[in-house]
């Protein structure tokens, strides 16, 4: 039992300024002083965020609705942001990223979790969350904002992609956005349309929003140019797999806004053999120059933080000490020491030194 209320922390949380700036200069461990706060309240932290969790609502076959209310540490948190969120499995610590779904009052946010095949931390999630369970985030990230340009608004959605718009929908509708509104959503099976009842509604309340679904299984339409013709004129808003986003960009010249959440493809190059120093964990190691970094510093028997491993997400970033890497995604080198680099999509370029 907390000794404090969760209300009152997010209260206290400005009072930690002095603190903050004293552990900013290292005249406080901020370990220590996070160690006292959480035994006040589980969720207590100097600088990070945690959250406890509140309620959780499936909203599909295989997406969750997980409602989560934050300490006082989010800061300026927008719908259609992610955050990483943490979790220990097995004594390895685990991340990975999820849209904002909501970003309401008092600190109360909603995440959406689909079932991966495959994927630990969501399914972990989906089966063990409970309502009073305090689970840690990242700080969100994130461009996508509600265009007010066009002449009305396209969403188009593929699987779990739903997450990152929907937040940016209901907002827009709530604060009285009028013109015409567009939403695709492409999925594999019915069971599979996420917030279905909840846009079922919407639909109702809004008579500027056009909701629809695709079905893509068993020989079902993937995205066509002609999917697009009725939103001529609008901006769109996109998020899906690569391939969907990619598909998208060949067919549109309009304006749009995209996120990706599977792998981008990598530039192939031959890998010489390298040096590795990993100088927080004080550990060297032999390399390549083909592998990722964070590849590599787990074959070292590192267990850095980590989301997407696809360079998406920034919840593996750690500072580049010396040498060059070369980012994975773009060939760009990157030999600044001192330059935030993220190691799940950097290769090292001859020996380096980084920040883990
Ligand atoms: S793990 Fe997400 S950016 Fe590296």
């Amino acid at each position: 039992m907390p000794l404090l209320p969760l209300a009152l922390i997010r209260l206290l949380a400005p009072l930690l300024r002095p603190l903050r700036a004293l552990a900013a200069r290292g005249w406080l461990v901020e370990a220590e002083l996070d160690a006292v706060l959480a035994w006040l309240h589980p969720a207590w932290r100097l600088n990070r965020v945690f959250a406890r969790v509140e309620g959780r609502e499936w909203v599909g076959d295989d997406l969750l609705a997980l409602r989560l209310r934050c300490n006082g540490n989010a800061r300026g948190w927008r719908a259609g942001q992610h955050v990483q969120l943490y979790l220990c499995l097995d004594g390895v610590r685990h991340g990975r990223s999820y849209s904002l779904t909501r970003v309401a009052d008092a600190g109360v946010i909603e995440l959406g979790i689909r079932r991966q095949p495959g994927g630990r931390l969501s399914n972990a999630l989906l089966e063990r969350a409970e309502v009073g369970q305090v689970l840690e985030l990242g700080q969100a990230q994130g461009e996508l904002r509600w265009p007010r340009q066009g002449a009305g608004v396209g969403l188009l959605a593929a699987g779990s992609g739903i997450t990152a718009l929907l937040g940016l929908l209901r907002e827009a509708l709530a604060q009285g956005y009028a013109a015409p509104v567009q939403l695709l959503h492409y999925v594999r099976e019915a069971g599979q349309r996420a917030y279905r009842d909840e846009l079922l509604g919407l639909m109702q309340r809004y008579p500027n929003l056009r909701v629809h679904w695709q079905l893509t299984g068993q020989g079902g339409e993937r995205l066509r140019p002609e999917h697009l013709a009725p939103m001529h004129g609008f901006d769109l808003l996109a998020c899906g797999p690569a391939g969907f986003v990619a598909t998208l960009r060949e067919c549109w010249d309009g304006g749009l806004q995209h996120e990706a959440f599977s792998p981008l493809p990598r530039s192939a190059e031959p890998g010489g053999a390298v040096r590795l120093e990993f100088v927080r964990s004080r550990v060297q190691a032999s390399g390549d120059s083909a592998r990722s970094l964070l590849e590599q510093a787990e074959a070292a028997g590192l267990r850095p933080a980590h989301g997407c491993r696809q360079g998406i997400c920034a919840g593996c970033t750690c500072t580049l000490l010396g040498g060059a890497v070369r980012d994975l995604r773009s060939g760009a080198t990157l030999a600044e020491p001192g330059q935030a680099i993220r190691p799940c999509v950097s290769a090292p370029l001859g020996d380096v030194r980084v920040d883990l």
